[in-house]
């Protein structure tokens, strides 16, 4: 499927460095069954828990992806003992509160759930940690995290930007023990209310976190796993309350990791645009605040059906079956948006076939993930002929009824800018495309999708 790059996009690459240049081609069905790596989350969540447990823990499933082997490289460098054997990851804690000094300053990569998450971790030790990204992490703001942690007491000095963003690279100085904090969160993130649930951890008394709008809520279920005293109330305006009893002793686990959701997205995605398809994508997590890309496709007429539902490790899992169908544009509510936040930019390229309009609108958190993902998306679907509005905080598409993407320039090239999504979302729009689609650099992929173009070659090859 993927053609070899022409001597130009080579060059290209070598200019910017590792680049991995790669062209898709229009693709006949896609047929048989897949699976897709471990969720990227519950991965990060089950190192770093299983860090804070004292005694043995072992995960299976995990994702092997950059993101993810960023966290275990840094727990190690903290104190953890990690190690993997086959598919089998083998973790040993320290207890909670027992992280050590590390020798040398963390590089977290492309991986903001991995800083994140850490920053709050450190906040509550006594220990100082520098935490170093790649140009992507490097833009990405950490004021959202800083902010509550200052407030339980710990300290930091960051990069500045121009724009008075605190950046990467940053130093956290954590204190022992920290003041317990009740927050209400002012954005919808599952990260800022996993550091801060991660810092309380340590920290003597109840560390609250108010949530006005659910995010994924694996750190939570995870932490009842790891038998932490944590409970979750709804109160009268529909706020989630999550309480932790902090100076919490955990033990260890055995934890199975399922498919990522956000992953199994770009196969789903490619099975419903591509005519003839019929696959089924084994082992997905569906947990409700996940799987919002799931019911607004099937909003848009998707045949998608979820098979052999089941729970593992407390998240409900199920094979995804997905056969083509002809989309139909739709108004994409703002409230379902933390549930497939990860989703939009394969979502865009759903919209951008369907028949009439899709509207999405309350996204300006796309624009500071691994990139701009508005613009980014916009950009390259209008490349290909799509017609994409970009607003403020949403896309604006008018499909195309199910005519295939056409590169509107010889030679043109969409740009990833480090992002991982983005890479992988017009992968899937060169299958429904005419002219093929060239995407300057698919490294990023390794970051949560190791395997990505192979699945997609997989499943296309029982049909040549
Ligand atoms: C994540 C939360 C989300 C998501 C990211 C993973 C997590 O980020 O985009 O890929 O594992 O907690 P935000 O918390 O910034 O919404």
């Amino acid at each position: 499927m993927i053609k070899k790059p022409t001597v130009q996009t080579i060059l290209d690459a070598k200019a910017a460095g590792n680049a991995k240049p790669a062209y898709f081609s229009p693709a006949g069905p896609l047929i048989g069954r897949t699976r897709v790596p471990g969720d990227k989350s519950i991965s990060h969540r089950a190192l770093i828990l299983s860090s804070l447990a004292i005694g043995k823990s072992e995960i299976s499933g995990l994702l092997e992806g950059e993101d993810v082997l960023a966290t275990a490289a840094a727990l190690r460098a903290m104190g953890a003992k990690i190690e993997q054997k086959d598919n089998l990851w083998t973790v040993h804690g320290v207890g909670v509160g027992g992280l050590m000094q590390p020798e040398t300053a963390i590089d977290l990569g492309n991986s903001g759930t991995s800083v994140r998450l850490l920053m709050g971790l450190v906040a509550s030790h006594d220990i100082s940690v520098t935490f170093l990204g790649d140009a992507s992490l490097s833009k990405r703001p950490m004021g959202r995290v800083i902010d509550p942690l200052t407030a339980m007491g710990a300290d930091f000095t960051a990069r500045i930007t121009a724009d008075d963003q605190a950046c990467l690279p940053l130093t956290v100085r954590g204190l022992c023990p920290a003041v317990p904090l009740e927050y209400r969160l002012p954005v919808a993130s599952a990260q800022v209310k996993s550091a801060i649930l991660l810092a309380g951890l340590n920290t003597p008394g109840i560390t609250r976190v108010i949530e006005p709008v659910p995010t994924r809520d694996h750190s939570e279920t995870m932490l009842k796993g790891f038998g932490a005293d944590i409970s979750v109330e709804i109160d009268g305006q529909d706020n989630r309350i999550i309480s932790l009893v902090g100076e919490a002793e955990l033990e260890p686990q055995n934890i199975t990791v399922p498919g990522d959701p956000s992953s199994a997205a770009f196969p789903v995605v490619a099975a419903l645009l591509v005519p003839g398809s019929d696959i089924v994508v084994e082992n997905i997590g569906i947990n409700d605040t996940r799987a919002g890309l799931f019911t607004v496709l099937q909003e848009m007429g998707g045949d998608i059906r979820f098979e052999n539902r089941r729970t593992v490790g407390g998240e409900p899992v199920a094979d995804i079956h997905v056969k083509h169908s002809k989309l139909k544009g739709i108004d994409v509510p703002a409230g379902i948006a933390p549930s497939m936040i990860d989703e939009f930019p394969i979502l865009f390229v759903a919209a951008a076939l369907a028949e009439g309009q899709t509207i999405t609108s309350g996204l300006s958190e796309l624009r500071v993930k691994e990139s701009d993902r508005l613009s980014q998306m916009a950009e390259g679907l209008i490349m290909l002929g799509a017609d994409v509005s970009e607003n403020a905080d949403g896309l604006t598409i008018n499909g195309s009824g199910g005519k295939p993407l056409r590169a509107q320039t010889d030679g043109a090239m969409i740009k990833t800018a480090l992002d991982h999504r983005i890479a992988m979302s017009f992968a899937i729009a060169g299958l429904v495309s005419e002219t093929g689609v060239s995407v300057d650099d698919m490294s990023p992929t390794e970051t949560s999708f190791p395997g990505f173009s192979d699945m997609l070659a997989a499943l296309q090859s029982s049909t040549r």
